[in-house]
């Protein structure tokens, strides 16, 4: 089956005071529908610049990204979204809930004030948000609730792929294990696909279903979540599973058994 994104040989350089980055190099991974890709590396190993690349944030410098088989198109990119970490600085302080969220319609469709109201009332719902709250500015609400307006302002548009990068690094840890769950839950009703990133191994392996470890801007393995924990054939991705005891991290206790 063709795989909903897919990219070929994808790298990135930096060119930052005269210096050159490697930032992404020769990057070749795919995401199918209703998967998780799962997306771990130390810091500075390139997550962000794959994510963004996806995004249509950054232009490659070489290789190429494809949506169901073709080049992707900038109309394609509609089908995309993304979460960042940081649900304190990511949300506009100045702006209430229902701008927020609604504010991603204004570049994709033209829509009625009506139906413009359904679609916040709709989404603030999936996340489990309060409608009633929608007047209400990011300061009143908690870290958690944040990054549920995130996400509503994410579903919005209804992507078929959210790029979510380090999402519930920055919550306590029992909020982390609800906003996974979460995620879950919502791949489940919508059949969305996701990018995860996060420097948590623990919970790659719990959301992901395929997972790339990203090393000074290589993929150096790919597979499918169960065969990398078990089996993981790159010194690297074992040096990382070995840092993490058991794989199991207080995130794990607090998610409720499948
Ligand atoms: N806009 C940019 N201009 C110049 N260099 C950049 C830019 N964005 C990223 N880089 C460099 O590219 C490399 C990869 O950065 P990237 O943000 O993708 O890493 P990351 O894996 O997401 O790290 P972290 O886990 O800290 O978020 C780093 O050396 C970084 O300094
Ligand atoms: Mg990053």
């Amino acid at each position: 089956m063709t795989p909903l994104i897919e990219t070929k040989n994808l790298s990135k350089t930096f060119i930052s005071q005269g210096k050159s980055i490697c930032a992404l190099r020769n990057t070749s991974l795919s995401l199918g529908k209703n998967e998780t890709l799962g997306i771990v590396g130390e810091s500075g190993s390139g997550k962000t610049t794959f994510g963004k690349l996806l995004m249509g944030l950054f232009t490659p410098t070489s290789g190429e990204i494809l949506y169901r088989g073709q080049p992707i198109t900038q109309k394609d990119r509609q089908a995309f979204q993304y979460i960042f970490q940081d649900p304190y600085a990511s949300l506009n302080p100045r702006m209430c809930v229902e701008d927020i969220i609604g504010e991603p319609l204004h570049f994709i469709q033209a829509c009625g004030k009506h139906e413009r109201q359904d679609k916040i009332e709709e989404v603030m719902e999936l996340v489990g948000l309060n409608p009633l709250q929608k007047k209400r500015y990011p300061s009143e609400f908690s870290g958690g609730q944040r990054q549920r307006i995130s996400i509503a302002r994410a579903l919005i548009t209804r992507p078929e792929c959210i790029i979510c990068d380090e999402p519930t690094t920055a919550l306590d840890v029992s909020i982390q294990a609800q906003i996974l769950h979460l995620l879950m839950q919502l791949q489940d009703e919508l059949g969305l696909s996701y990018v995860f990133i996060s420097h948590n191994l623990a919970v790659v392996q719990y959301i992901s279903h395929r997972v790339g470890v990203f090393y000074k801007g290589e993929v150096v393995e790919e597979n499918d979540v169960s065969t990398l924990f078990q089996t993981p054939r790159h010194e690297y991705t074992k040096e990382l599973i070995q840092s993490v005891p058991k794989v199991i991290s207080p995130v794990m206790d607090t998610l409720p058994v499948s």
